[in-house]
């Protein structure tokens, strides 16, 4: 049985699984072939121990570098939830696992309506 997301080492190991490899996905690849690595993996372990932790440790502005990303569409972010969900599902269950994915179902649903690819009432 999975355990649920314990400590600040959860975090990083489901920061370093979800994005290891996430540089070949054949939809997602293309966003992150310039990502300075080792400054972008520190900064997402801050923003999901904030999450789950709720230790406010991560004070970014999380939708700026988004905005700047080229032909984002409502598949790119369907995919990235796919894969978020299925990384933390691998390994993690329980209450901050489920506050995890919510969360990140959250913020998608964010992104896309300042991106304009998701609007109230649409399907
Ligand atoms: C199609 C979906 C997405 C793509 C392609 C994408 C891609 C990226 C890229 C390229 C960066 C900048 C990395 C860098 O160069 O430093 C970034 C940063 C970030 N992303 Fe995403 N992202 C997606 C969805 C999400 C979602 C759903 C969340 C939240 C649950 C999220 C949270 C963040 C955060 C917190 C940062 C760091 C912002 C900062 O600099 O403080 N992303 N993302």
């Amino acid at each position: 049985m999975p355990t649920d997301i314990e400590t600040e080492a959860d975090v990083r190991a489901l920061v370093a699984a979800f994005y290891g490899g996430i540089a070949e996905d054949p939809d997602l690849g293309s966003f992150f072939r310039d990502v300075d690595w080792a400054a972008h993996l520190p900064t997402m372990v801050a923003f999901w121990s904030s999450v789950v932790f709720q230790t406010g440790a991560y004070r970014g502005r999380p939708f700026a570098p988004h905005a700047r990303l080229v032909g984002l569409e409502r598949r790119h972010f369907d995919r990235w939830l796919d894969r978020f969900r299925r990384t933390v599902d691998a390994r993690f269950a329980g209450p901050r696992a489920d506050l995890a994915k919510a969360r990140a179902e959250q913020v998608a649903g964010v992104f896309q309506v300042k991106l304009g690819l998701w609007k109230v009432g649409t399907v």
